[in-house]
């Protein structure tokens, strides 16, 4: 499957590129006429801080030193955009695609074209509906787990006093957002928990805010309880809490997912409470599969990276090693 990185590839991937707006990551893919495997990524956006460790964790590992030529796509968090990039991979002749799926409905058709062309598909970090036997493997995180971890802490927190919980979701149809909700419903459900609103606040900063924002204007000082479905919006949401005269970690406790750095920062100055991991660092482990699939190895379908979950004791510990 491997192929010469040739001057006509070259030529023939700049023109698609310049259709696409894919760009190749770390120089000019020429390679020097050595075979480098070429993987076209598509990468969901630029959302969140967990986004730019796992792009860089991908670049890394996709580097010509390790044999790739990586062409990257980000498609902003819109999956047309996702899906374009994916045919434009495949118009382009690549040897492998790898995708981190926005959402995850929709996929069957580009899934079944990729292999109809012959091209392995490896699935990182979300999951997708379409069936298994349209790629290859899909290495990532237990967003269920993730969620029920989250809640397990909420509903101890909680205690018999009970708590007014407002909830900040991912994307909208990902599986990060769906199997976090349904794992912290499960942990919360039957507990003194009262969930007054659940809005998606599109994983980022400035949804985390506004969504927050509005919540204080309907709820006030009612809202004593928030679940973050990732550090950004939780992040985000500190502002709306201090511009609202609250105080965060205090008057309004808060639950997130990710431990970037930014978050495990928050955690260490009490301005949030608790933090559930979800391991950014999948680049490696992705090589590893693309390489393992066409050499015609047996891959598993599925493969579950550990998660640990952190206190503000933990933060303080770990903020100054922390890698991303
Ligand atoms: O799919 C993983 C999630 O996507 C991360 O938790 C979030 O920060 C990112 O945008």
């Amino acid at each position: 499957m491997k192929k010469k990185v040739l001057g006509g590839l070259a030529i023939a991937g700049a023109f698609a590129l310049a259709l696409t707006g894919c760009a190749p990551s770390g120089g000019s893919g020429a390679g020097g006429g050595d075979e480098l495997i070429t993987v076209g990524f598509a990468q969901t956006g630029s959302e969140s801080g967990w986004r730019a460790a796992n792009t860089e964790s991908m670049q890394e590992a996709f580097s010509e030193e390790n044999g790739f030529e990586l062409i990257f796509n980000a498609a902003d968090n819109k999956q047309e955009a996702q899906i374009a990039a994916v045919r434009s991979f495949i118009n382009q002749g690549v040897d492998a695609i790898v995708i981190a799926p926005i959402t995850v409905d929709g996929w069957d058709d580009v899934l079944k074209e990729a292999q109809d062309a012959g091209i392995p598909v490896i699935l990182e970090d979300r999951t997708v509906s379409a069936s298994e036997d349209l790629y290859a493997s899909w290495v990532g995180l237990d967003f269920e787990q993730e969620g029920r971890t989250a809640g397990e802490w909420a509903v101890e927190e909680a205690g018999d006093a009970g708590a007014n919980l407002v909830i900040l979701e991912g994307t909208t149809g990902s599986s990060a957002a769906l199997d976090r909700a349904t794992g912290f419903g499960e942990a919360i459900d039957g507990s003194s928990i009262n969930v007054l609103d659940s809005q998606t606040g599109d994983f980022t900063r400035d949804g985390g805010k506004k969504v927050m924002e509005g919540f204080l204007q309907k709820y006030g000082s009612e809202i004593n309880m928030l679940f973050a479905h990732n550090d950004d919006m939780g992040l985000g949401a500190l502002d709306a809490i201090k511009a609202a005269g609250l105080v965060p970690g205090q008057d309004i406790k808060i639950v997130t997912i990710d431990a970037v750095k930014d978050g495990m920062q928050a955690l260490a100055d009490g301005e949030f409470n608790f933090i559930v991991e979800c391991n950014p660092i999948l680049g490696p482990k992705v090589a590893e599969l693309v390489k393992k699939v066409l050499d015609g190895e047996e891959v598993p379908k599925s493969e579950i990276v550990p998660d640990g979950a952190f206190t503000q004791e933990d933060a303080i510990e770990l903020l100054p090693t922390r890698p991303y």
